[in-house]
């Protein structure tokens, strides 16, 4: 099939190349054209694991390529997906500025019958509205196409795209036109071979189900940090409570895991949009905002443990952090914890020495300027002779550190795991002082 998908970013990009792998005919279009040029040159913009064989592989083939130019990108194809950006407005709701840009293109281009599928995470009502979008530009130069809108949101992780996208849990489409269904069943038939894993549902129900996931998944980690400060209280070790629980099949093991926050490009900004669909329409969102209020409060914890060990200041200290992306196997530096972290740090008079394995060039960008932080090449360089160790983020090469070393080098002498990485006994055992995140 050919394709093209609008928005070349981390879910843009991943969507193409797996395409574009599984033999679909694929043009890839952004805005931002120093991005379309590195994609050109060979280059990944984004750190995310086996993306570049992907891509490679699309290209040599020359199934895969990368434009700015919207009239190549409605030449090319009849089948057209929005990727684009729906980062959170100053209230909390979705901006769709770029979503209905795309759809105003689209609509001042589209010379044949079209499907236009909103793989962006958006609102209820939203694919309706790139339909009117898309019918309005039509209807302006008296096109006569017909151009229907589907929704298909992505349900990737980050760290895993490749993975998720090639061997999906389940490819939600959102349809009321049979034949879209058909264009969408067959498209993903390559992913659907083992076990049907495709649900066709009505527009609006997709649509949400993307938010209800989200908001369902923020609500489980504040749940657990919640709990994991009370175990604090309580002498309890929430990382045996997690495995006790984890073991129910109605709970299940995954996302159990307690630490500094949730962060990313999707949960905090999904979380508000919900909040304001659900003000909106004068429906509680009780629970979301406790997530939202928990998560909040969570990405201090590990600060306020800080300087509690260091006698109520942190002045004049320096602390190690490991790890600056939101979470392993990603650069994504949008709403990680770590910045929150490593401002109140400074905010409290201590120097910051900051490590992370993919993420620093975003990190010096978000940074810039911030005085009493440095970056250091390596978790070792950034360790030496600091105070203390914060572990922020859950890299593999964080996970078994020479903790006599750390003994020796680390100033006072102490390891705060931010996302309860080590044994407690284990750092202890080496002479240091270990504070997890809801661990007595
Ligand atoms: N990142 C994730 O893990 C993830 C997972 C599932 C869903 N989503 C959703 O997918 C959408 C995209 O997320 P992302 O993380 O890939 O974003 P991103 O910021 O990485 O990429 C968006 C891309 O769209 C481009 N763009 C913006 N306006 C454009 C326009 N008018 N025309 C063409 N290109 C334009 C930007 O230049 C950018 O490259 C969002 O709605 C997000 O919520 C993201």
């Amino acid at each position: 099939m050919k394709l093209s998908i609008i928005g070349t970013g981390y879910v843009g990009l991943v969507t193409g190349a797996c395409l574009a792998d599984v033999g679909n005919d694929v043009l890839c279009l952004d805005v931002d054209a120093g991005k379309v040029a590195r994609l050109r040159a060979g280059e990944i913009p984004i750190h995310e694991p086996g993306l570049d064989q992907v891509v490679a592989r699309g290209v040599a083939a020359g199934r895969l390529r990368f434009s700015t130019d919207y009239a190549e990108a409605v030449a090319h194809a009849a089948v057209i997906f929005i990727a684009v950006g729906t980062p959170s407005d100053e209230d909390g709701s979705a901006d769709l500025s770029h979503v209905l840009a795309c759809a105003r293109e689209l609509g001042r281009r589209i010379e044949r019958d079209t499907l236009v599928v909103v793989k962006s995470t958006v609102p209820v009502g939203t694919t309706e509205r790139v339909r009117a979008v898309l019918h309005e530009e039509l209807a302006a130069r008296g096109a006569r196409h017909r151009v229907t809108t589907a929704s298909n949101p992505e349900f990737l992780k980050e760290g895993y795209a490749v993975d998720d996208f090639m061997r999906p849990d389940r490819i939600i489409v959102g349809v009321d036109d049979p034949q879209a269904a058909e264009t969408l069943r067959t498209l993903y038939a390559p992913f659907n071979r083992n076990r049907d894993r495709l649900l066709v549902m009505d527009i609006r129900s997709s649509e949400f189900t993307k938010y209800v996931a989200n908001a369902m998944l923020a609500v489980r980690i504040s749940f657990m940090n919640e709990m994991a400060n009370l175990a604090e209280a309580l002498g309890a070790d929430i990382e045996q409570v997690r495995h006790g629980i984890g073991s129910d099949p109605r709970i299940g093991p995954h996302f159990l895991y307690a630490g500094v926050g949730f962060g990313g490009s999707c949960f905090p900004k999904d979380l508000r949009a919900l909040i304001h669909t659900a003000d909106t329409h004068g429906a509680s969102a009780a629970i979301l905002r406790a997530a939202a209020e928990v998560n909040a409060r969570q990405r201090t914890v590990l600060v306020e443990k800080m300087r509690r060990f260091f006698g109520g200041t942190l002045a004049g200290r320096t602390i190690a952090l490991w790890g600056l992306a939101f979470k392993a196997n990603t650069d994504d530096m949008r709403e990680a914890s770590s910045l929150t972290i490593i401002d109140a740090l400074l905010a409290a008079g201590a120097a910051v020495r900051a490590y992370d394995p993919a993420a620093m060039g975003n990190a010096r960008r978000l940074l810039a300027g911030r005085s009493g932080l440095a970056f250091a090449p390596s978790a070792r360089a950034a360790a030496e002779g600091a105070d203390a160790l914060a572990v922020i983020t859950e890299w593999l090469e964080f996970r078994s550190p020479d903790f006599e070393w750390l003994a020796q080098t680390l100033r006072a002498r102490a390891v705060f795991d931010g996302r309860n990485l080590y044994d407690p006994a284990m750092v202890r055992a080496a002479g240091l002082s270990y504070f997890g995140i809801g661990r007595p």
